[in-house]
């Protein structure tokens, strides 16, 4: 009985199979009789695997199409014209970033039309500047700009894993949101690292590792998703447990730009420049008051420095491109209260205007708003707080009335804190 085959008729291609095994006949109805033999079902497979490869072969195609009008859209001129239109001065920050997103799109066309095993390196940023000079407001105008997924997120909520507090995967599962859910585009998306300097090792380069455990661990944690590498993590509000289902996004496309405002990092090239030269620059940083400013010094960051700064070498190395914002001067200030596209000064024109009310900030309350926000040392931060603080009144008392006016803000409203000069039309 053992050796006796069965024999039964393929639906598919009609040939009669000898069924020694299961194998033979992989698919077997003994009610029907219908069956269908393992060549049929190889040459199945197969079609249906070339047709997949096919397939995903045309949707690169598709969307490297689509890449070419992105391209197009995107030049690095285009890029900073937008950004001009919000952000005053950083030049320079926004060139590296134009071009930063620029060459990301090419690297993902190169990477999708080209299997020659030359790989275009990606070019992570990481900018440095003072507090309130623009870097989270540059990337967060950037973001709407793009048509790839962007996240930010917070650096230093990131913990290592087992303490209380985000683990690193949490950039990339906000990348893999910001992507709706799409993995594939997620993996070719930008992510930015905000406050990076709060996660270098407080006490700098010379301490032991040990000293800090929780920073040094979120530096390794980060330079692994930097490098590339498969990045695990469960859907958002999942508790993290072995048996949750988890995303994998793969890192190795996904462009890297981190920002801080280091604070002290002058200090440290100052140092640095003091040693290495005796004479000269570091000769002139003697007395404190011909100190340097801090914008000469910060132009001249190198990684040692970040290093000194308490940042590991290998993400240094991982960051090749250094951008530093300058700090805002008194003239910078005042064009930011009057002319990016959400100017606090049109803000508050338009919302008078809808009370039938003129709005003039004469240009000395203007800078004397400036002057008081340098006084307060965070950048263009407070130039808001000090602008509504004024308003505040103006807000209040002026739609008791329905008659048109004039409002004026003077130097003495700010410095004074004098009523405005109300008129009629
Ligand atoms: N160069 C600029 N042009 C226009 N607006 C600016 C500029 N810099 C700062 N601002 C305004 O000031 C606010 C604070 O700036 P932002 O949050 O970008 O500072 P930051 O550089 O990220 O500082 P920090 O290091 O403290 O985080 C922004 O919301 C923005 O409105
Ligand atoms: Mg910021
Ligand atoms: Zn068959």
């Amino acid at each position: 009985m053992a050796n006796q085959t069965m024999q039964h008729q393929c639906s598919f291609c009609k040939r009669i199979i000898n069924v020694r095994d299961q194998y033979d006949l992989p698919i077997y109805d003994p009610n029907t009789g219908f069956a269908i033999c393992r060549n049929c079902i190889k040459e199945v497979n197969h079609f249906l695997e070339e047709h997949d490869a096919a397939q995903v072969q045309d949707e690169k195609q598709v969307f490297a199409g689509e890449l070419d009008d992105i391209l197009n859209k995107n030049k690095p001129h285009i890029i900073k014209q937008y950004l001009d239109e919000y952000i005053i001065n950083q030049d320079r920050a926004k060139k590296i970033l134009s071009v930063a997103v620029y060459n990301h799109y090419k690297r993902m066309k190169y990477g999708y039309q080209n299997d020659d095993g030359t790989e275009i390196e990606k070019s992570n940023v990481i900018m440095l500047g003072p507090s309130g000079c623009g870097k989270t407001a540059l990337l967060s105008h950037l973001s709407k700009l793009l048509d790839i997924p962007f996240a930010v997120t917070d650096a230093s909520s990131l913990t290592e894993a087992g303490f209380v507090g985000a683990d690193v995967e949490v950039a990339v599962r906000n990348l893999y949101y910001a992507a709706d859910k799409d993995v594939e585009k997620a993996e070719h998306g930008i992510i930015y690292l905000d406050e990076f300097d709060k996660i270098a090792r407080k006490s700098g380069a010379n301490n032991s590792i040990t000293a800090d455990p929780g920073h040094e661990g979120v530096q390794q944690a980060l330079l692994k998703m930097l490098e590339g590498s498969v990045v695990e993590f469960t859907s958002r509000g999942q508790r993290k447990h072995p048996e949750a289902p988890t995303i994998k996004v793969d890192t190795k496309n996904i462009l890297f730009i981190v920002g801080g405002a280091f604070v002290g990092i002058d200090d440290v090239i100052a140092k640095r420049l003091s040693k290495t030269s005796s004479i000269g620059f570091g000769a002139e940083i003697q007395g404190k008051d011909d100190k340097p400013k801090f914008d000469e010094l910060i132009h001249k960051v190198r990684p040692e420095d970040l290093m000194q700064y308490g940042i590991i070498p290998e993400i240094i190395g991982r960051l090749p491109v250094i951008c530093t914002l300058e700090t805002l001067d008194e003239d910078a200030l005042l064009r930011i209260l009057t002319e990016p596209k959400n100017a606090p000064v049109k803000q508050y024109e338009k919302l008078l205007a809808m009370d039938n009310v003129d709005l003039e900030f004469q240009e000395d309350a203007l800078r004397a708003v400036a002057r008081k926000a340098i006084e307060r040392k965070t950048g263009a931060r407070s130039l808001k707080g000090i602008i509504e603080d004024i308003m505040l009144d103006v807000m209040f008392d002026i739609p008791k009335s329905n008659e048109p006016r004039k409002v004026i803000i003077t130097k003495a409203c700010i410095e004074e804190g004098a009523a405005p000069e109300v008129v009629k039309k």
